[in-house]
Parts: C-alpha cells; sequence; structure tokens
C-alpha cells in the first residue's frame, strides 16, 4: 500500500511495519446488528458506520445486515439506514457514499428464537460472499437486552454462524466477532455467568465489550498526556497530588428510559464501566509498549488494588431527582417520568469513595459522581493538588487562592485546564487562581471522532486495545457490590432539585474530608 513501508523486524523478516499514523481501513467484512430498530442502533451505530464509509475507512464490498422482527425487505430497512444517517451522521451527506453504502444493505426479519430466521441469516452472509467478497469476516453487534443474550448467543452457535471456517489454501483466515452492549450484567456473580456464556461461544479475543467513553478522543489523550510528557509524571502521585475528583455530569433526565434504567441506576449505569475506566487510566502505571496486551495488564492491576473507602454511610451519597428547572425548562422528577415506579428507589446520583493502595496513591482519595438533571453536562477529571507547604504572604493576600488544579475536560468543550495562582495585577500583592486552557477545537483543525466510530473500526480491524476484557468488568463489579448491597438495606435515596448538584449528602460526604466538589 501506497506509504507504507516495509522493513524486516529483528528476528522476523517477514513482519510488516507500517505507519501508525496513516489510516487503518477495514478489509473485506459484514456487520450484523440485532437489535437494529432500537435507539442506539439508530443514533448512533447507523451513523457511525456511514461515517466510516464516509472517512474512505470501510472496504467497498463492505455489508451491514439488519435482523429485527419488522417485516421489512432490504429496501425499506434501507430507508430507516438512510433516515438515521440523515439525522445523526457527523459528516456531511454524500449520494455516492450513500449509493455504495446502500448496494451492501440487507435485511433479516425474524425473533431471537426463531431457527428459520438464523437459517436464513446464515444464507444471506453466505451471500455477501460471494457477491460483495465479504471474506467469510462477520462481526455480530448485540445490541439488544441482556436477557436476550444466552438465545442469540445460542443461535449463533447453533447455527455455525459464531465459527470461522478454516483457511483455504491461499486465502487468508476469515474471523468471527461479537460486539456486546453494557450492562455487563448487574453484579459480580451476574457478570461471571454472562462472560462464561459468552465466552462458552466465542473465545475471549474474539468478544468486543464496548465502553464507548473508551472510544472518546479526549479519553484516549489521558494517555498521550501521561506518558508523552515528562511535565506531569514527576508531581502524579501521592506526593503531590490531594485527590482526584471525576465527574460525569448529565443535564437529561431518565423519560423514556425506564425499561432500562429503573430497577438499575446511576452506579450500575456509569460508574461501574465508565467511571471506573477513566479512574484505571488515570491511576495505571505506564505501559511498557501500546500493545492492546500490555494495556489491559496495566489496568487490570490498577483497578486490582483499588478499594471502596469505609464507612459506606460517610463515604457513598446518592439521590434521585424531583421536580425543578431546567434552564427555562420546568421538568418533572423521575417518579413522575413515563414508565418508572411511582415509589422506584432507584438512584439517578451516585458518588463513591476509592483509594488505589498502590505506593503511587496511597492515601490519595478518588471521589467518582455522576447523577441526572444536574446543572449542567459535563465530565472531567480533575487531579486537585496540595497546597503549597508555605506562603510567604499574608493570608488576606491569598484568601482568593484555591488549590492547583489540572482538570482534563472530556466533555463538552474538549480540552485541558491547568489552574494556578497568579498575581493581580497592581500595587499590592494579591494572589487569585487563573486558567491555563489547551481546547481542542483551537489547536486542531480536524473535528474529532465520534467515539462509535472509533470503536466500530477497531471491531473490524480486530484491535482490542480499547475494549475492557471480563476480568476488568469482573473487577469493577467486586469494587461496586458492596455500595450496591448497602444501599439495597438502606431507604429511599435522598431527593435533589432537578437542575442542582445533587444531594446534599454528597456535599457531606466531601466536607468531612474538609474538601468541596469542585462547581464546573
Ligand atoms: C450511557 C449511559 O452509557 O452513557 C447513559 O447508559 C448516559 O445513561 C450516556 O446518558 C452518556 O454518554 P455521553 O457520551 O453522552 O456522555
Amino acid at each position: 500500500m501506497a506509504g507504507q513501508k516495509k522493513t524486516a523486524a529483528p528476528g522476523n523478516p517477514l513482519r510488516e511495519e507500517r505507519d501508525k499514523r496513516l489510516p487503518r481501513i477495514a478489509g473485506p467484512c459484514s456487520m450484523v446488528i440485532f437489535g437494529v430498530t432500537g435507539d442506539l442502533s439508530r443514533k448512533k451505530l447507523m451513523p457511525a458506520i456511514y461515517d466510516l464509509a464516509n472517512r474512505g475507512l470501510l472496504p467497498p464490498g463492505f455489508a451491514l445486515v439488519g435482523f429485527a422482527r419488522r417485516d421489512y425487505a432490504d429496501e425499506d430497512f434501507a430507508q430507516v439506514v438512510l433516515q438515521a444517517v440523515k439525522e445523526h451522521a457527523r459528516t456531511p451527506f454524500r449520494q455516492e457514499v450513500w449509493d455504495q453504502l446502500a448496494e451492501g444493505i440487507r435485511f433479516v426479519q425474524g425473533t431471537f428464537d426463531d431457527d428459520a430466521a438464523f437459517g436464513t441469516l446464515a444464507q444471506t452472509l453466505k451471500k455477501l460472499d460471494a457477491e460483495r467478497g465479504t471474506g467469510g469476516n462477520h462481526a455480530f453487534y448485540l445490541s439488544i437486552p441482556p436477557n436476550a443474550f444466552p438465545v442469540v448467543l445460542e443461535q449463533l452457535s447453533r447455527t455455525g454462524l459464531a465459527k470461522a471456517s478454516d483457511a483455504a489454501p491461499g486465502k487468508p483466515q476469515s474471523w468471527r466477532r461479537v460486539v456486546i452492549e453494557k450492562p455487563f450484567g448487574h453484579d459480580l456473580e451476574s457478570a461471571q455467568e454472562l462472560n462464561a456464556l459468552v465466552n462458552r461461544v466465542f473465545p475471549e479475543e474474539t468478544v468486543f465489550r464496548i465502553d464507548h467513553y473508551l472510544g472518546k478522543e479526549t479519553v484516549q489523550n489521558l494517555l498521550a498526556l501521561r506518558f508523552a510528557n515528562e511535565l506531569f509524571e514527576p508531581i502524579w502521585n501521592a506526593n503531590f497530588v490531594d485527590h482526584v475528583q471525576i465527574t460525569m455530569a448529565e443535564d437529561i433526565g431518565l423519560g423514556g428510559r425506564a425499561g432500562y434504567y429503573d430497577g438499575i441506576g446511576a452506579a450500575r449505569d456509569v460508574i461501574q464501566n465508565h467511571l471506573l475506566q477513566l479512574l484505571a487510566l488515570t491511576a495505571m502505571e505506564d505501559p511498557v509498549n501500546f500493545q492492546p496486551r500490555q494495556l489491559q495488564i496495566e489496568k487490570i492491576k490498577v483497578l486490582s488494588a483499588t478499594k471502596l473507602v469505609e464507612p459506606l454511610e460517610e463515604t457513598t451519597a446518592r439521590g434521585q431527582y424531583a421536580a425543578g428547572w431546567q434552564g427555562s425548562e420546568r421538568v418533572v422528577g423521575l417518579l413522575e417520568e413515563e414508565g418508572f415506579d411511582p415509589h422506584s428507589r432507584t438512584e439517578t446520583y451516585a458518588a463513591i469513595t476509592l483509594n488505589v493502595d498502590t505506593r503511587r496513591w496511597a492515601g490519595v482519595p478518588f471521589y467518582l459522581r455522576t447523577g441526572k438533571r444536574l446543572g449542567r453536562r459535563v465530565t472531567e477529571i480533575a487531579v486537585m493538588f496540595k497546597r503549597a507547604p508555605h506562603l510567604p504572604f499574608d493570608q488576606t493576600m491569598t484568601e482568593e487562592l484555591g488549590q492547583n488544579a489540572l482538570v482534563i475536560r472530556v466533555q463538552p468543550d474538549e480540552g485541558i485546564t491547568m489552574r494556578f495562582g497568579s498575581k493581580v495585577p497592581g500595587s499590592s500583592m494579591e494572589v487569585r487562581d487563573v486558567n491555563m486552557d489547551f481546547s481542542y477545537g483551537e489547536s486542531f483543525t480536524e473535528s474529532s471522532p465520534e467515539a462509535y466510530e472509533r470503536l466500530i473500526l477497531d471491531v473490524l480491524l480486530g484491535e482490542p486495545s480499547l475494549f475492557p476484557v471480563n476480568e476488568e468488568v469482573e473487577l469493577a463489579w467486586r469494587i461496586l457490590d458492596p455500595v450496591l448491597d448497602h444501599w439495597a438495606e438502606g431507604g429511599k435515596p435522598e431527593s435533589y432539585e432537578s437542575g442542582t448538584w445533587g444531594p446534599a449528602s454528597a456535599d457531606e460526604m466531601l466536607a468531612r474530608t474538609g474538601r468541596e466538589w469542585r462547581r464546573p
């Protein structure tokens, strides 16, 4: 391929070294989506596939196969995809890209327990191999409720679809992969059962678990910030860091999501996955190299060392949003949202305190919080530094001086802020906090791909770095389970007014240690 360098790696004359800056294009393949009529598929998956095609990252013969109950012909389904693309794609619509993609769109109608429909699916994929040259390479995306996993996995196994056929002479080995959306269980035990079930059909190296936060540019940039620079490493430890705050705040409510969310709650929904992954990337040691296995090793190590701080009644907080104002809009509380049990105890806000018991982090609390209907949508990692041990100023001069902070703004307004004290211009010595800012929008001309673009492409390339392995998933449940048990024994979550920053108990949780939450 043009621009690729072929150099003989020492001891391995056949290994091809490629320039890692060049775009990677998926080889011949198809993606089959189960649950293709759902929200995720419409808003994220189908648009991301179009965006990849538009960026020239899909092979010409790529095929997209939808599997669902609706009675669609291929053309009807193509219209559904087209609508989703027009409404939600990131990149501009180009007719010639769409026409090429549309040629490879197929639909298989059926329910998950319908053996005949899976037979049709197998035939459809065989035909695609012949007609579009998909080469026997197929990824199965399970965008379905967890209770449907066993039957779909069983069907994929029974029909032989889960297994790649052996390489024919002169042809490359084909592949089969499975993509799984969270929730990966609802506690450690159910996660272990799910992992065992999945691994009975798909070997671990063919399983891609989506944690879409890992597909975000700003999250990957954490690795660049930490491991490509010399500036931060010397201070990235308990000698200098006072504590870390990881916040994922959302202003949206849960209208329309009762089926998934009621009984699940904020901790299972995002702390178990997104926020613990952010913690892992913030706290882990540097990997030996950028091979997927090396990243996994470091994340597993740090998650194994991550422990809840006790007693949980003081170090955790939970809440449920009540009615209030979101900007100028009057919004209802969770209990009035359609579909929710009017006595629901589901938390929409959760905060926990963790320690990472390693030499680097001993004694540094990591505070994780998330909530719906909070003041504003923001996800950030704030590394809060200790105060200077001695200030040679009068107290009045530094009254407005806070702690130094390094804040990674995951979204929106993606970037990094460094906060430190600076002299206020004038004849007196007054020191106040100022911000030094890096913003993606100003430093780069390219807009960031959507997380799902990156992750779907990685699935098709068989690149597993950004997908948590089952050990990480199980470790995350091991960390969280005691909190969930503790809350299950307690009464109702405390209510907080929509549009505020969560329940009073969350502020008290930090105040007990003389700290306070940032108000981003
Ligand atoms: C999902 C959660 O994983 O992430 C949702 O299930 C949440 O509850 C969403 O709203 C937030 O994603 P993002 O990318 O908008 O921060």
